[in-house]
């Protein structure tokens, strides 16, 4: 996510801005930037592609001992990585900083006919509007702010500064944090507290809806109907780490936390429940295109190909008469297949980069078959290769496990399937039953994150001296229980497989012993009674099973069941794979091991 920092006081705004990015660098990004104020309110703006060293050496060429300032480091949504994209961005007199998305910055732009635009960014269209009402003089920088920001749809943490006033910054948030640092002749701005530590203990978290208008010793906030609020001091915490991690042990923990927000960012602008649409910008096709696909191959690494295998199984579900081939990259790019005609592929990969899925990418783009990303890194290779795309917008998934990439990723390809069965006329009353349970999954998510971490805590501690699982499920839930396996594979080193439930009389219920435990995953639907029959299989060898279902009524003698209670039929695996993502974070941090960097594996593989 992106990464914000303002001071103005009496020491060098330059340096505080910096050693406040280099606070933020944990939270992924492409670029940064800064801008200062001199006592007579001369600009300057430095910004850099790439690593904060970049804004560094820049800086130190451009020394200034300017006294107010913002900075940001970017995690590229609208526009690739860039020194032009990169913020703060300039509009007449003012420079903007912003975390989150504006929505429906292209329709603002339409009327923005005055600026030169010289960016690809929602960003600097916000300046722009912000400086369409401040450059007329009436308004105060304040009050431009306000205006804009009732204009704009979409999230928000910005600040702002202008070459009029060198002695304020204005801050202002919706959805997206800001926390303004008490200083003793100083006031500091930032995205995160982490930037704060060393300097003040002492900081006011914005609300949502609040803006604020910070001198070096003062701090009057606002609502955006110019309601004065009485903002609350609050002590902040001073362990990096910890804040780093949102307050949790592991950036894992954060990740699999955070996938109601994560997949509201996902859905953002591109789901309408009510009308019961889904519209994608980023794939480019045309609606004679998408009727035209007989054919998809889905290609992926890990979890992206089994977020592929997942989603495959949904879109098959309501788009009668196409032929859905998930492929692992590293296999695929060396066989000889050539794809039909009227295929299309889907790219999927969180970092953009690993390296049997780029070749894929490359491989299948020599057979003249349209690509498209489904990717989480903004203006990664894949990205930037394929020929359209949905990116996932995620924000930075740290942690080496993929959690809330994975729930994206099948969600964008299920809107992507959606899109492709709307042109082809498939009846929206087959679709908008997947349309509406999209939209709640967010919320399900969060009902089952609040509702069952704490079980899943306590019955790991049962399965912590086995050395061998082996996960269940039929139809979605087969892909689900792949998932699941390779979770608790990853980063607890146990040998954990998934099988196909029907399977198991055809070999894997000869391992079925007391050095294995079982989890199976359960949802209601019209293969559930069949999988009941094969749960009472193992049952009868002695099984050391979990079950994770939505049936209320399961009452099979297993070692534990974790029901979850939820309004979704359709995706409820989505809601058992976060259970089994809690399940191997759990397992791996009572068996000590490094839950953020497991041994041998690294975030991306860049490498065959
Ligand atoms: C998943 O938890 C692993 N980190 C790994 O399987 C990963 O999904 C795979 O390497 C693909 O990475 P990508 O999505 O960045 O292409």
């Amino acid at each position: 996510m992106c990464g914000i920092v303002g001071y103005i006081g009496d020491k060098n705004a330059q340096s505080f801005l910096i050693s406040g990015l280099k606070r933020l660098e944990y939270r992924g990004y492409d670029s940064a930037g800064i801008a200062t104020l001199s006592e007579k309110g001369k600009a300057t703006l430095i910004r850099a592609k790439g690593k904060i060293a970049n804004l560094e050496e820049k800086v130190a060429k451009n020394k200034r001992s300017d006294t107010t300032g913002i900075g940001h480091t970017r995690w590229a949504t609208h526009g690739e990585p860039s020194e032009k994209n990169a913020h703060p961005h300039k509009a007449g007199s003012i420079y903007l900083v912003h975390n989150g998305i504006i929505e429906n910055y292209k329709a603002i732009k339409e009327h923005l006919k005055d600026h030169e635009f010289k960016s690809d960014t929602d960003t600097e269209v916000l300046a722009a509007l912000i400086n369409s009402f401040y450059s007329d003089g009436k308004h105060s920088l304040a009050d431009a702010v306000v205006q804009a920001l009732k204009l704009a749809k979409g999230t928000y943490g910005i600040a702002v500064i202008s070459e009029n006033n060198p002695d304020e910054i204005i801050v202002a948030r919706s959805g997206s944090p800001l926390v303004i640092g008490v200083g003793n002749g100083e006031t500091l701005i930032a995205s995160d507290a982490s930037a704060l530590v060393g300097h003040t203990k002492n900081a006011i978290y914005l609300k949502d809806g609040e803006i604020a208008r910070v001198t070096k010793d003062s701090i009057e906030v606002k609502t955006l109907n110019s309601e004065p609020v009485s903002a609350k001091v609050e002590e902040i915490e001073t362990n990096l780490a910890a804040i780093q991690k949102g307050g949790y042990d592991h950036f894992l923990l954060k990740e699999i936390m955070e996938q109601p927000d994560s997949l509201a960012e996902t859905l953002r602008g591109r789901i309408d429940a009510k009308n019961g649409t889904v519209t994608l910008g980023g794939p480019g096709l045309s609606e004679s295109e998408l009727r035209r696909i007989s054919h998809l191959v889905i290609v992926g690494c890990g979890t992206a190909y089994y977020a592929g295998v997942l989603a495959g199984y949904y879109i098959e579900q309501f788009t009668p008469g196409i032929t859905i081939e998930p492929v692992i990259a590293s296999e695929y790019r060396y066989k000889q297949s050539y794809l039909p005609e009227n295929s299309l592929a889907l790219i999927v990969s969180q970092s953009g980069e690993t390296a049997d899925t780029l070749a894929c990418l490359r491989e299948i783009k020599k057979q003249g078959i349209k690509t498209i990303g489904i990717v989480n890194a903004i203006g990664s290779t894949i990205a930037r290769e394929v020929d359209g795309g949905t990116y996932v917008h995620v924000g930075p998934e740290i942690s080496v496990a993929s959690t809330k990439a994975f729930t994206s990723q099948v969600i964008a390809m299920v809107m992507f399937g959606i899109t492709m069965a709307q042109a082809k006329g498939v009846k929206n009353t087959i679709l908008r039953p997947y349309i509406n349970e999209i939209a709640k999954l967010p919320t399900e998510i969060k009902k089952v994150l609040d509702g069952s971490a704490d079980q899943i805590k306590k019955i790991t501690k049962k399965y912590t001296k086995y050395e061998h699982g082996i996960y269940l499920g039929r139809d979605v839930a087969y892909p689900t229980a792949m998932e699941g396996a390779l979770k608790m594979k990853e980063i607890s080193y146990l040998d954990a497989n998934a099988y196909a439930f029907g399977e198991l009389k055809h070999g894997p219920l000869a391992l079925v012993d007391d050095r294995f435990f079982e989890v199976a995953i359960l949802p209601k639907g019209h293969l559930y009674d069949k999988a009941i029959s094969n749960v009472q299989e193992v049952l009868a060898r002695g099984g050391h099973m979990v079950v994770f279902t939505n049936e209320d009524s399961f009452d099979l003698p297993v070692e534990n069941v974790v029901k979850i209670t939820t309004q979704l039929e359709i995706f409820a695996p989505i809601l058992m794979n976060i259970l089994s993502q809690l399940f191997a974070y759990n397992m791996a941090v009572a068996k000590g091991n490094n839950v953020d960097q497991p041994r041998n594996l690294a975030k991306s593989v860049t490498v065959e």
